[in-house]
């Protein structure tokens, strides 16, 4: 667990190694699990809707060659200049273009990481950017696959009262609370896995991201956030826990 000790997340810190808090802890410990598998070897990576490059950025500092492929300019803007500031430019690629149009834009085959965080909630065809992904990995390669988890959806809401919007989460086929939910999908464990196994990729592991981390008052948190981080690690693979969290972490292998 030494290697996840808890950082205190500020605007004004920019940290060389990960930023791991208990919201991202999982995630970096699976991907860690891979890039070990790998130690010693620049991996070509592609993070898929990689923003301004939480991710992206430290994989580079790690010595891999990323390349980021995003909606927004201005996030792609963002992203150009936290690897200069982090000293890592020459190592990631900033790329505007759609996520279920890869072809054109990565070489297919090519790929031994690819990053889809946060991403299937909010695209036309989540579908299309999974078999987008499928082909642009090389055979043998990885894909994280980040996305939102219904069940916690319809706790948070419930909790906060909203017991109308939290029933219609509960059975709407796309984990949609109504037309003026932000988010235009969510994920059940088996529903991001048979979006996985229809493209073609191998599920290696579920684990759930934020099991308590959104649930807890700040004063909670903020009192002992080694203990939360790793209370977050040891939930994240045990069901129900793992299936309660905000987000659902998936990794599959082509
Ligand atoms: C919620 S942010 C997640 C950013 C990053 N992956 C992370 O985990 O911090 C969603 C990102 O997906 C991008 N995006 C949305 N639709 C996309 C699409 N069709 N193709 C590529 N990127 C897209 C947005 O511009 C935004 O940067």
């Amino acid at each position: 667990m030494g290697r996840y000790a808890a950082q205190v997340e500020t605007a004004s810190t920019r940290p060389a190694r990960p930023l791991v808090t208990a919201r991202t802890a999982a995630v970096w410990a699976a991907l860690h699990r891979e890039l070990e598998k790998h130690a010693g070897r620049e991996l070509t990576v592609l993070d898929v809707g990689g923003g301004t490059g939480g991710f992206a950025v430290p994989l580079a500092q790690q010595g891999h060659s990323v390349t980021v492929v995003d909606a927004s300019p201005d996030a792609l803007a963002a992203l150009t200049r936290r690897a200069a500031d982090a000293g890592v430019a020459g190592r990631v690629r900033a790329v505007q273009g759609d996520g279920d149009a890869l072809s054109g834009l990565v070489e297919p085959g090519s790929v031994d990481l690819i990053l889809c965080h946060s991403v299937l909630e909010v695209v036309d065809d989540p579908a299309g950017v999974v078999a987008a992904i499928a082909t642009a990995l090389r055979p043998g390669g990885a894909v994280s696959l980040l996305v939102a988890g219904r069940a916690a959806a319809v706790l948070g809401r419930a909790i906060n009262g909203h017991l109308r919007s939290a029933s219609a989460l509960v059975t709407d086929p796309d984990g949609r609370a109504g037309a003026r939910d932000t988010l235009r999908r969510r994920f059940d464990a088996e529903t991001a896995a048979a979006l996985l196994l229809r493209a073609g990729l191998q599920v290696e592991e579920t684990l759930g991201v934020r099991v308590l981390a959104d649930l807890l008052p700040a004063s909670v948190v903020e009192e002992d956030p080694q203990a939360l981080l790793e209370l977050e690690l040891t939930l994240a693979s045990r069901p129900p826990f793992r299936d309660m969290a905000s987000q659902l972490h998936l990794f599959a292998r082509r």
